[in-house]
């Protein structure tokens, strides 16, 4: 509520990580954004998120009128989220149902629907006095309308995409070892996976590295549906220069086995030294070759040219 260029309520509507609709105060209408679009405008989840959007919406109304009003805010922008949801079993049980509030990203209140049986309610501090009704009302709103609504939807709309949500792709794993000022940092990283659950361990002699040790960061898009994750950690060159066995270990629901690549320090410079070894050896072996043969083949021209000049002076 405020003065702002964009509708009053907006709904983005998510069935995983898959964005699948969207609805605002303007247009009233329930757009398919799916990857699996035709004309969607008037079948069931249309007509259901419209009226289901429309309940939330003077809900949401009127509970930030009263919350500004309890806070005392007389002008300005102020801004209320809700994230609800349901959630379903491989064989089409409901499962949970629920919803989180905030005002100015203050928490307001939360409810859940567990399983069928367990109901809790947290009304938060924002509203005092509600409690009672509150948690009577959502429970009843639950059971009775917006869950089967919900769970109807939830089957039609993953029908639907099933193709994108239930796709299993494996992660591709890389060790990536990179100087950094004081030392190196041993990566590993996992990419183009999908779902976005992934189990990524780093071993250090066949022992799990602990998290605390590690650099790790969030689970990311790619851009392309898939995800990636890194985990780091800060090798001094001390301890590069010991032999160490590091491992990178994934584990995905695409995998049947765990995936792992594998890297050993201080190895590296053993091979180098051979290897120059190598090297310094060849280069004698060439050196030597050079001062046996080179005066040789001299002595051969120089005959040749002597018999060259025979046959010359013969010929003359
Ligand atoms: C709002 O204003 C009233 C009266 O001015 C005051 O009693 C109350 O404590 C204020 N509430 C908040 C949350 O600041
Ligand atoms: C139902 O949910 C509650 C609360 O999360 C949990 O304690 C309980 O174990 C669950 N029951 C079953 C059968 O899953
Ligand atoms: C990750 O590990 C946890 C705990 O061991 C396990 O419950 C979960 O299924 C694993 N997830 C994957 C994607 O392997």
């Amino acid at each position: 509520i405020g003065e702002t260029p964009f509708p009053e309520f907006t709904v983005v509507v998510m069935l995983d990580d898959v964005q699948v609709a969207y609805y605002d105060s303007n247009t009233k209408h329930f757009i398919y954004k799916g990857h699996n679009t035709s004309d969607k405008i008037h079948d069931d989840p249309a007509q259901d998120g419209a009226y289901v959007f429309g309940i939330i919406y003077q809900s949401m109304k009127e509970r930030s009128f009263h919350l500004k009003h309890h806070l005392n805010l007389t002008e300005g922008v102020q801004v209320q989220q809700r994230m609800s949801g349901c959630e379903m079993l491989d064989h089409g049980e409901p499962a949970l149902i629920m919803f989180k509030e905030t005002f100015n990203g203050i928490f307001v209140d939360h409810a859940i629907y567990n399983n069928m049986t367990h109901f809790t309610y947290d009304s938060g501090t924002l509203l005092l006095g509600y409690y009672g009704i509150r948690q009577a009302y959502e429970k009843a709103l639950f059971e009775n309308v917006l869950l089967p609504i919900c769970i109807k939807n939830l089957k039609t709309i993953l029908k639907r995409e099933k193709n994108v949500v239930m796709r299993k792709v494996p992660p591709r794993l890389r060790l990536i070892k990179k100087e950094v000022s004081g030392g190196f940092q041993v990566s590993c990283l996992a990419f183009g996976f999908y779902p976005r659950h992934i189990n990524l361990t780093l071993l250090r002699d066949g022992q799990p590295v602990a998290e605390q040790e590690l650099t790790v960061g969030e689970v990311l898009p790619s851009g392309d549906g898939t995800y990636q994750l890194r985990k780091s950690l800060e090798v001094s060159t001390e301890e590069l220069k010991q032999r160490h066995d590091y491992t990178c270990t994934a584990s995905h629901l695409s995998l049947d086995n765990k995936l792992d690549v594998s890297w050993e320090s201080g190895v590296e410079r053993v091979h180098l030294s051979i290897l120059s070894a190598l090297l310094v050896m060849l280069l004698i072996v060439i050196l030597l070759g050079i001062f046996i043969c080179v005066p040789k083949r001299w002595s051969n021209t120089a005959s040749q040219s002597k018999l060259v000049n025979v046959d010359a002076n013969v010929s003359e």
